[in-house]
């Protein structure tokens, strides 16, 4: 169905929600993936948090060639800049920013020698419009957005292509959380669907395909871009 073949794909966050799901969809396009997450799971086969620079480089050791890494690994915040103490925004982007410049600085070197690679890298539509208390999480995603750019003209010449996926709203284990701290779930989960002009939230699989597209030999000339895939949320 695919360019995979055989290619091996190392996927973080793999073991909830969008990684999960990426982490399926590549191995039925035919990569052998790799799952990483700091939490063990069914697919996980690399147990590692993605904040630690020197764990996250013996892990790349440890699995060999990488021919697309797939940084969607993240975490997130809900306050405003007031309100968000000063620990939770270095942590956010501890995972969200310096998370994705672990694994690429771990990676890049072998892609290079190589002579090729992809890296699709989970940003959101919080990177590219301001949500209401979510402060932290869509400065470090706007810089997702940012270092993908300066990832692909870097190494353009190099055979590697960078992408980033925005997604919307995606029915996850994340969101699941976000409605269970709202304190009334349904409200909030119905409030959510009410601001899609689909009428539906999104699924992890559809995050997943446009990966598996990102890194497909169909997508040869595409690079620093951001595909959103928020049932035309932001478009309005
Ligand atoms: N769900 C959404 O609505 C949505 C929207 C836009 C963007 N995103 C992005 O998609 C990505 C995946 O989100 P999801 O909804 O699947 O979330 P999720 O919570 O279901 O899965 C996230 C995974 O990342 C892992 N992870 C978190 N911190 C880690 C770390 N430091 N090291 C290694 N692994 C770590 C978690 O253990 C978990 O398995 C995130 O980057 C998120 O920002 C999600």
């Amino acid at each position: 169905m695919d360019a995979g073949k055989g290619r091996v794909a190392l996927v973080t966050g793999a073991a909830s929600g969008i990684g999960r799901a990426t982490a399926l969809e590549l191995a039925v396009r035919g990569w052998e993936v790799v799952g990483l997450d700091r939490a063990a799971g069914e697919g996980v086969a690399v147990t590692v948090d993605v904040t630690d620079t020197a764990a996250v480089a013996a892990a790349v050791a440890g699995v060999g060639r990488v021919d697309l890494l797939a940084n969607v690994a993240g975490t997130g915040s809900t306050q405003n800049v007031v309100e968000t103490p000063p620990e939770l925004w270095d942590a956010v982007f501890a995972v969200n920013v310096r998370g994705i410049f672990n694994t690429c600085r771990a990676v890049l070197p072998g892609m290079v020698e190589r002579g090729g690679g992809a890296i699709v890298n989970a940003a959101s539509i919080a990177g590219m419009v301001g949500l209401r208390d979510r402060a932290a999480y869509c400065a470090s995603k706007g810089a997702v957005i940012a270092l993908t750019k300066a990832m692909a003209i870097d190494h353009v010449g190099d055979g590697i292509r960078v992408n980033c996926v925005c997604p919307g709203t995606v029915d996850t284990p994340w969101v699941g959380r976000l409605l269970e701290q709202s304190g009334d779930p349904e409200a909030m989960r119905a409030a959510l669907v009410a601001r899609q002009p689909m009428g539906r939230l999104g699924r992890a699989e559809e995050v997943a395909k446009a990966i598996a597209y990102l890194a497909s030999d169909d997508a040869a000339f595409v690079t620093g871009t951001e595909l959103v895939i928020d049932g035309g949320l932001v478009a309005g």
